[in-house]
């Protein structure tokens, strides 16, 4: 299976970062030093996809930007001799990644989001969507890695899944599983944001969905959903035989939320072989406080 394109909804106000996101796309917002965007744009290039689609609103420049060549930059970095650096800021996404940024208008809904990306996808063709604030961190194969051998497996569309506390489960779309196998849930239906009480299971969807062309077909504009919006599951539930979720292995933290993102800046931090040992002493020092 090739699966070339990925979508990228990053239209949201990112109102639980206010004020940083207040002229910064929450998608911006660096973990240790790399924007949150960066890392989804990486994690999809390693299932090679080229095409990056971001599905914007007006006031989204600097994400575009931040995938423009800067040749000044690169050339001032090489001339200083910071090689490691000037390859930081050059080819992010690959050698040919195109990256393509679509105007949302008004923010509809995920669903709505999704659908934008509509004309950019080939009949038949397999495409990736990828919540950015979801940062998925994988010692080995990266979540899509992992996504695209089960859809290769089974022929079938994959949501990303995670086991979630009841007191959180009514964030999610969450999954309502007919049998399973391990990791593999086949389902029966999925419920957007139920309450705990009514959540059919404790299977959560998380940011990530391998979708094929299908799905377009199945997003009603017309139809909104909970909170008023066009939501994905909605689209899912009316094919959901075609789906399978599956509970990918990685730790995922969001962050939308701000001690998600604080704990993503430590778990990265004490990954990177720079900073690893610094940051597990201060850890240490201030342990009790
Ligand atoms: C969206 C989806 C939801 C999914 C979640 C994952 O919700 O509507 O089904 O579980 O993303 O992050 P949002 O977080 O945009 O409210």
């Amino acid at each position: 299976m090739k699966i070339k394109k990925a979508v990228f909804p990053v239209a949201g106000f990112g109102t639980r970062f206010l004020p940083a996101t207040k002229s910064t796309p929450k998608e911006m917002m660096p973990v240790v030093d790399k924007p949150l965007i960066q890392y989804a744009v990486e994690e999809a290039s390693k299932i090679g996809v080229e095409e990056f689609i971001f599905i914007t609103h007006h006031a989204k420049g600097s994400i575009e930007n931040h995938f423009q060549e800067n040749s000044d930059l690169y050339n001032m970095l090489l001339n200083q001799g910071k090689d490691d650096l000037a390859n930081s800021v050059k080819n992010i996404g690959g050698p040919n990644a195109k990256f393509i940024s679509v105007d949302q208008g008004e923010p509809k809904g995920l669903g709505h989001a999704i659908g934008c990306a509509e004309k950019y996808i080939a009949e038949d063709e397999f495409f990736v969507v990828i919540l950015a604030d979801d940062l998925i961190y994988c010692k080995e194969r990266n979540v899509l890695e992992q996504m695209k051998e089960q859809a290769e497996k089974y022929g079938k569309q994959i949501l990303a899944l995670e086991q979630i506390p009841e007191e959180d489960i009514s964030k999610f779309g969450v999954v309502d599983p007919e049998s399973s196998e391990g990791s593999i849930s086949h389902l029966k239906g999925i419920v957007e944001k139920p309450l705990a009480e009514d959540a059919p299971s404790n299977l959560a969807v998380v940011g990530r969905y391998l979708f094929n062309k299908s799905i377009f077909a199945h997003i009603d504009n017309n139809n909104a959903g909970k909170n008023g919006e066009i939501q994905i599951t909605d689209a899912i539930l009316s094919n959901i035989n075609d789906f399978i979720g599956f509970e990918f292995e990685g730790d995922r933290f969001d962050c939308g939320s701000k001690v998600g993102y604080l704990k993503a800046n430590i778990a990265l931090g004490l990954a990177n072989e720079e900073l690893s040992l610094r940051l597990k002493k201060y850890i240490e020092e201030i342990k009790d406080l």
